[in-house]
């Protein structure tokens, strides 16, 4: 039986993981971090491990690009199996409700859709524009769809704990070259295929990250709620659910390395939401503040990579980061991506197989 292990334990090590198991395959996850109770992550030495720190939901976005048809159709494929570990498993944190939409400047992609072609061509579910009443001031298109958002520990923490319950191992390590993996000790055999699940995958000159700043609110919200505004800032909230709080957020600031909430911009994004969306505040008309969040996205020029590489000779890695903003509501296309790769090398009469 083949084994590879998967560098990283952050949503896209551990979806990829369980995907691999799936296949028969033994797995083993490599990663500094694992996902545990998000009051107990810490915000300065663990800030690199992104997937605490996301929203986290899924917001279907029109594609005008081949790039984006492509992360489109591996939205869907999250989509649906979402529905279905909701349905199966409701403790994995996993919460369907509508997804609120709002823009101040639509290009010609949202001008473009319609309830039929959003439906057919899109497959956005529950799809229905929205009427001008029904739009907060300055907002010039709505729409509404069916979606998810997950609370991300919760659901991070039922993926890692269905990987072992079916067998995968663990280690905990921070490695410092890739190549250390290949003679690690302590595996319980040798290392067929290596998947990159790095998140940043630092050492890629095309990976940058995006800082956001949110803010964790008690208050309730019964859907995510998304504004696009027309300076190219954003307004959104994510219920996480799950005693979890709802995420107020946030700013997407290329290359801002700062560590440190700025209680400025908490203010303003709190302000600007209860202006969008004033149904969010309590009776009292306050947010009830829980912390800030800063996390860091994951991002690269030319967009996530997804692709096989064989390193001295004969080893074999599947690369899979630089997710950016997308890394929940892609997840799922990704494991299948990293499923595919695997099958096309496992299957190609390599050396790797050969020695089996
Ligand atoms: C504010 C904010 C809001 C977001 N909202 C959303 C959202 O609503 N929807 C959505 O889909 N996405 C959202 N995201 C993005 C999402 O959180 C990321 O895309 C996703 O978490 C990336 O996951 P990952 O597994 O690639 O990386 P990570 O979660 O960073 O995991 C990387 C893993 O690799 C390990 N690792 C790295 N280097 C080493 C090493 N040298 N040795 C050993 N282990 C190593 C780490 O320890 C960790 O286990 C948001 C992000 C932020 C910051
Ligand atoms: C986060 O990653 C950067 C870039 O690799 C590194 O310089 C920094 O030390 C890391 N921070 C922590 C807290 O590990
Ligand atoms: C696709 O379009 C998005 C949104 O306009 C843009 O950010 C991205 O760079 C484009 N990608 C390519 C490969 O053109
Ligand atoms: C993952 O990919 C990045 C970018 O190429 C590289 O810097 C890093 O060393 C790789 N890690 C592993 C474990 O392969």
């Amino acid at each position: 039986m083949p084994h590879v292990v998967v560098v990283g334990a952050g949503v896209i090590g551990l979806s990829a993981a369980l995907r691999i198991q799936a296949e028969g395959h033994a797995v083993t996850i490599v990663a500094r971090d694992f996902p545990s109770g998000f009051e107990t992550i810490d915000p300065v030495t663990q800030i690199n491990f992104t997937s605490p720190w996301g929203g986290a939901h899924n917001r279907l976005v029109p594609p005008t690009n081949a790039t984006e048809v492509r992360e489109h159709a591996m939205s869907l494929t999250t989509f649906a199996h979402m529905r279905a570990t909701a349905a199966a498993s409701p403790e994995a944190g996993i919460t369907f409700m509508k997804g609120i939409e709002y823009l101040e400047a639509p290009g010609p992609a949202y001008r473009a859709l319609t309830d039929e072609n959003a439906a057919h061509d899109l497959g956005m579910e529950g799809f229905r524009m929205l009427r001008r009443e029904e739009m907060p001031e300055g907002v010039t298109f709505g729409c509404e769809y069916d979606t998810w958002c997950v609370n991300p520990m919760v659901y991070c923490g039922f993926m890692l704990r269905r990987f072992v319950f079916q067998g995968g191992r663990i280690v905990k390590k921070e490695l410092r070259d890739p190549v250390e993996v290949w003679d690690m000790e302590g595996l319980q055999a040798s290392v067929d295929v290596l998947v990159n699940a790095s998140g940043n995958g630092f050492g890629d000159p095309d990976v940058f990250i995006t800082r956001g700043q949110t803010c964790l609110v008690a208050n309730l919200c019964p859907a995510t709620v998304t504004r696009q505004n027309a300076d190219g800032s954003w307004t959104f909230c994510v219920p996480r659910n799950f005693e979890g709080g709802t995420i107020i957020g946030g700013t997407k600031e290329p290359d801002n390395w700062d560590p440190n909430p700025s209680l400025e911009v908490r203010e303003k994004l709190l302000r600007n939401f209860a202006a969008t969306y004033p149904q969010i505040l309590g009776k009292d008309g306050k947010f009830t503040v829980i912390r800030d969040i800063v996390g860091r996205r994951p991002t690269r020029r030319g967009g996530m990579r997804l692709e096989k590489e064989i390193v001295s000779g004969n080893k074999c890695i599947v690369h899979a980061y630089g997710l950016g903003g997308r890394g929940y509501e892609l997840s799922w296309g990704v494991a299948d991506g990293v499923a595919d790769l695997l099958k096309a090398h496992l299957g190609s009469g390599s050396s790797v197989t050969s020695k089996l």
